[in-house]
């Protein structure tokens, strides 16, 4: 039975997820969201087994991953499931999600997961380090085992009653996703900045430019904050509610740079 997977990351935690889903089901294809952004007109997978696996972001999905999924059509899939990583709360997102695959499929999803995995906004906590760190991912494994069991033997189940994480997004998410786009505003770069331009390799929205060695953020951010925790020299700070100075980096230990450059697919 053939599985496609789409997936977006920021920092990893969705590509994991992703992965450790896939290895447990076998044939399974794993398609980065980011590849497909600037593609036109309706995604028809050719697959029995259809899933989106992203970060959630405000009790919601990244926009990106909500302009995908309405250009998705899974009305001829016999099996779709959607799962979220997130650091605390956003079943939401899986709602958010279901009511747009349902626009073109009866039903909507079959199947919606969410995993806790390690959080990965410093403005709103410090990332987990260490041991803490640890358990998180290894809670999260055997929770995703349990997911991969889950879609492999085709059980239906649903996102569940989430109404603080409802009440949230209705209150945030609509702010976030008008000022997404132009987090370049809310960025800063310092002189630490070597010039590498890891910030503009691992950008999945393709946002960032090198100009004269600094990076230069456009209009397409996604807020993923890859840029924020890839920069080797912490040099990139986020402007937002307690800052992100001083106060931890994170992205999970299986990611490498060359995966986040892979999710745009150039
Ligand atoms: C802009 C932004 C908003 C976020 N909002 C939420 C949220 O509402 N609830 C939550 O539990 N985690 C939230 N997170 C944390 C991420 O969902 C979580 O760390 C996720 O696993 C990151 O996945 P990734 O590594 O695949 O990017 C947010 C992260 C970012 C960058």
């Amino acid at each position: 039975m053939k599985t496609v997977i789409y997936y977006f990351t920021g920092t990893g935690n969705s590509l994991a997820a992703a992965r450790r889903i896939a290895g447990a089901l076998g044939e399974t294809e794993l398609i980065p969201i980011a590849s497909l952004a600037n593609t036109p007109g309706p995604v028809t997978p050719d697959a029995d087994r259809v899933g989106i696996v992203c970060p959630v972001y405000d009790c919601g999905v990244p926009v990106m991953v909500a302009e995908f999924a309405r250009r998705l059509d899974l009305s001829g899939v016999g099996y779709t499931f959607a799962v979220v990583t997130m650091a605390g709360m956003g079943v939401s997102a899986l709602h958010q999600l279901n009511g747009i695959v349902r626009e073109r499929r009866a039903g909507g999803l079959d199947a919606a997961f969410a995993v806790g995995m390690p959080g990965n906004f410093p403005p709103l906590a410090r990332p987990p380090e260490g041991e803490r760190c640890d358990k998180i991912l290894s809670k999260a494994d055997k929770r995703l085992g349990e997911i991969a069991e889950a879609i492999g033997s085709g059980r239906p189940v649903s996102p569940g009653f989430a109404p603080l994480s409802g009440l949230v997004k209705a209150l945030t998410y609509g702010p976030f996703v008008k000022g997404a786009h132009d987090a370049a505003d809310v960025f800063s770069v310092s002189d630490a900045c070597t010039g590498c331009g890891t910030c503009a390799r691992v950008c999945p929205a393709g946002n960032i430019d090198m100009v004269d060695g600094r990076p230069v953020w456009g209009r397409r951010c996604e807020l993923c904050c890859a840029c924020l925790h890839f920069c080797p020299t912490e040099a990139i700070q986020l402007h937002v509610m307690r800052g992100t100075e001083g106060r931890g980096r994170y992205r999970h230990p299986d990611l490498a740079v060359a995966d986040m450059e892979a999710q745009r697919g150039e």
